[in-house]
């Protein structure tokens, strides 16, 4: 089998079909997270992102809205080098992506080319028009062995807003500020030898987008957390 064979027979299999094609969990299902699921045909990859494993009433109304959030970005962003490609969305509740042959930073821990191409990735992601607003976490940023970077997951990314929008553009201007802040983190806390003094300062510097998304973040969790685990399920 070619691996446009395998791609072929990933694009078209219904979920059952899928279910056999996983070779891998990147992530477990559980609570209100998803199954990060690499799947394999032939010599094909492709990386499923899935909430339609969870039983819980609360994650079958959030996760539809996250796939859609992940997904818009996803195809807002086609194109980039270092950002997966979109490749299909199963149902409501899934999304199947390009796999990238990456790892998590802080697993490799690559030199200065790294870092340069990070810089440029966020700015053509920025310049598109979608912040990421989760970088901090350092799962989302993973980088091969030549040194390429890597974004995924972007379910809490923050949209560019129309042209005439100048307050919501404001804000977006803010998120990409602390996408930026984020990267500073990561080469103060991986690379220190690399890190200026601006970095050193902008990795400190936790503004309100950071505090914001965080606090979003961590408030849907334990809501979340409370629904799923007493809800009906
Ligand atoms: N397209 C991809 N190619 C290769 N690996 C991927 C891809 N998407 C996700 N992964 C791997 O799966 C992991 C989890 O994916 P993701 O961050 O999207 O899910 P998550 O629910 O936020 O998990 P976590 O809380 O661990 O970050 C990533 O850290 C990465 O190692
Ligand atoms: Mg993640």
């Amino acid at each position: 089998m070619t691996e446009a064979e395998g791609l072929a027979r990933i694009l078209a299999a219904d979920r059952r079909e899928l279910s056999g094609l996983g070779v891998h969990h990147f992530r477990k299902p559980g609570g209100t997270e998803p199954a990060v699921v690499l799947l394999a045909c032939g010599p094909a990859r492709a990386v499923l992102k899935d909430y339609g494993g969870q039983r819980g009433w609360f994650a079958r109304v959030l996760g539809p809205l996250l796939i859609r959030r992940e997904a818009q970005a996803l195809r807002q962003l086609q194109g980039i080098r270092g950002i997966p490609a979109l490749l299909r969305r199963i149902d409501r509740y899934g999304v199947i992506m390009e796999y990238v042959p990456a790892q998590p930073w802080k697993r490799v821990q690559p030199g200065a080319p790294a870092f340069e191409r990070l810089d440029s990735l966020l700015r053509s992601m920025h310049a598109r028009g979608v912040a990421h607003c989760d970088l901090r976490s350092p799962s989302n940023i993973l980088v091969d062995d030549r040194e390429q970077p890597y974004i995924v997951d972007f379910v809490a990314r923050v949209r560019r807003g129309g042209r005439w929008n100048v307050v919501w553009n404001w804000i977006f201007a803010r998120f990409c500020v602390a996408d930026r802040n984020a990267m500073a983190k990561l080469k103060v806390r991986f690379a220190p030898e690399l890190a200026t003094a601006a970095d050193r300062l902008h990795a400190r510097h936790r503004g309100w987008p950071t505090r914001f998304a965080r606090g979003v973040g961590s408030r849907i969790r334990d809501f979340t957390r409370l629904f799923v685990s007493r809800g009906p399920g």
